[in-house]
Parts: C-alpha cells; sequence; structure tokens
C-alpha cells in the first residue's frame, strides 16, 4: 500500500473511532431511557386501542404502504423521548384491532404523539376505542411479605418469548379501600400466593389509576401459555381479595405482541 493510501486508512479509521464514541454512548442512553421507563417507578403507562377503518383495505397496496411509511416516522420520532409498544388485536379481541402500550415520564408527551398519530394520513384511518392511562410506582404491600415469599416472588421467568399480551383493568370496591392496611395486606398476600406457580410463564406490570381514569388498576400481562393465563385467574378468584373487585376486565384485551415492521406488514397485506 503507498504512504497516501495508508494516510487515509489510518484517518478513516480514527474517524470511525470517533463516530463510534460518540454515537455508541448515545444509542446506549436511548436504550437505557427504555429500560428505565419500563422499570421504574413514577412513570406513566397509557393504553390506547384502535379499529381500523373499512376504507383502508379499499386503497391500492402503494398508497397504504406509503401512509404506514408515514406512520413509522411518527412512532420513531416520538421514541426518542417515550417507549412505545404495538400490539395486534385484529383476529384476537373484538373491542380493536391494533393497540399502542406507551410508557412516559410526562402524561403530555403521550398526548403528544397520539394526537400526531391521529393526524397522520394513517391515523385517519383508525377509530379510537380506548384509552386508559396509569402510573407505576414502588411496590405497596410486598415490602412487608414474609422473606421467603419476597424470594419466592423473584423466581426468574421463563427465557423464552411471550408472544401473547393481556391488558384486564380492576376496579376495587369502597369496602376495600376502607380496609386498614393490615387487613388489605394479608389478602394481597394469598393473591400473591395464589399466583407462584405461574411466575416463570407470565409476566406481568402494574398500573394505579386511581384518579386519573374511571378505574383502580390496569393489569399487563405477557404470557406464551394462554391456558396458565386462564388457570391464574381462575385462581385468583378463589382469594378474598377478588371479592372487592366489582370491576374485572370490561374490555379484557388480548393481542400479539409485534415489532413496528411486523405490524406494519400486517396492515400492509
Ligand atoms: C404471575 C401472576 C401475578 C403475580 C406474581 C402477582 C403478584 C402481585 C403482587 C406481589 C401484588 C402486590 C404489589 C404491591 O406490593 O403493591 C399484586 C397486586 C395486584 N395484582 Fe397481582 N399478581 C399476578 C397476577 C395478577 C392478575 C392475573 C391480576 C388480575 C387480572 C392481578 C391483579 C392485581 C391487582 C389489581 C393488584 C393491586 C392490588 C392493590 O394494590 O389493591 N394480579 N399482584
Amino acid at each position: 500500500m503507498n504512504p497516501l493510501a495508508s494516510w487515509i486508512t489510518l484517518l478513516l479509521g480514527v474517524f470511525y473511532v470517533c463516530v463510534g464514541l460518540v454515537v455508541a454512548p448515545s444509542l446506549a442512553e436511548a436504550a437505557a431511557d427504555r429500560e428505565k421507563l419500563l422499570t421504574e417507578p413514577g412513570v406513566y403507562g397509557t393504553f390506547a386501542t384502535f379499529r381500523l377503518n373499512d376504507s383502508w383495505m379499499k386503497q391500492d397496496q402503494a398508497t397504504r404502504i406509503s401512509q404506514l411509511t408515514l406512520f413509522k416516522g411518527v412512532v420513531e420520532q416520538h421514541r426518542e423521548k417515550i417507549a412505545i409498544d404495538l400490539y395486534l388485536l385484529r383476529g384476537m379481541s373484538g373491542h380493536a384491532d391494533l393497540m399502542f402500550r406507551v410508557h412516559a415520564a410526562e402524561l403530555r408527551d403521550t398526548q403528544q404523539f397520539l394526537v400526531d398519530l391521529q393526524g397522520n394520513a394513517f391515523g385517519k384511518y383508525l377509530t379510537g376505542t380506548g384509552l386508559m392511562h396509569g402510573v407505576t410506582k414502588k411496590a405497596n404491600y410486598v415490602p412487608g411479605f414474609p422473606d421467603q415469599l419476597k424470594a419466592d416472588l423473584k423466581v426468574a421467568s421463563d427465557p423464552w418469548p411471550k408472544p401473547y399480551a393481556i391488558v384486564i383493568p380492576v376496579r376495587k370496591s369502597a369496602d376495600w379501600w376502607a380496609l386498614d392496611q393490615e387487613k388489605r395486606a394479608v389478602m394481597m398476600r394469598e393473591h400473591t400466593e395464589a399466583t407462584l406457580p405461574y411466575l416463570k410463564t407470565i409476566k406481568r406490570k402494574l398500573y394505579h389509576s386511581s384518579g386519573l381514569d374511571d378505574l383502580d388498576f390496569i393489569t399487563y400481562f405477557e404470557t406464551s401459555k394462554l391456558e396458565d393465563f386462564h388457570s391464574l385467574i381462575l385462581s385468583l378468584e378463589q382469594v378474598r381479595e377478588f371479592q372487592y373487585t366489582p370491576r374485572f376486565g370490561h374490555p379484557t384485551l388480548m393481542g400479539t405482541v409485534k415489532s413496528l415492521d411486523e405490524l406494519i406488514e400486517a396492515f400492509a397485506q
């Protein structure tokens, strides 16, 4: 290699290393933000469901693809600030065709995303069918549980993918809220003990909604075994705490977890 070519190769190498040093941490930071939004307390969780209008399918495929590309742009742009998960409900839930689960440090950032989404060429074919908000909090009862139960709860979930997502809104009765913390804690312990056989196959996340919506909790689950989920619900219906739950579901939403590209593919066909 002549000396000039060696210099160019060296300079290019230095350039790529520098770019790597600048870009890699910012990418790691962006990923870390999503991780934080999905794990930390004090984060707003929103579930927004939509039906796709019949007129969508009446357009030719090229038009649909160009509108879906614009939709992709809106999701990607907002992903810089908020975490957006997507679900295909069509064929599995009678309530909607698609669902967004959004996590944001500020609820107004979620609002801006949903407004931009509906103002978009693809969004014009969407009709909103439901919107629920909650906030993540530190565990209320777990810190007072016996050490053995706390240890049992730490069982890691199976590593393989959990393609199904289920969302169940819950409202508790005035009698529940009137009970003192100790009585509620005993019943939440029974609730937790009933769930232990399902820790490996069912992932869960809890959102507190009192005052933010017409419900008290949004419960979210992912699983690869719907039959286990069915058995879990039957077990929970037998614990005393369930008697204080006048609203369970209505609606129960069920769908499959999709990446942005998978969802676009499903609607492009
Ligand atoms: C693997 C399955 C599950 C596990 C391990 C589990 C565990 C727990 C634990 C430990 C708590 C107490 C959190 C705290 O300390 O604040 C809790 C709360 C709660 N769980 Fe579950 N749970 C499961 C499934 C379910 C299901 C299927 C539902 C209903 C659809 C449900 C509804 C709730 C609700 C509404 C609360 C909040 C209760 C309150 O604060 O009054 N859970 N769960």
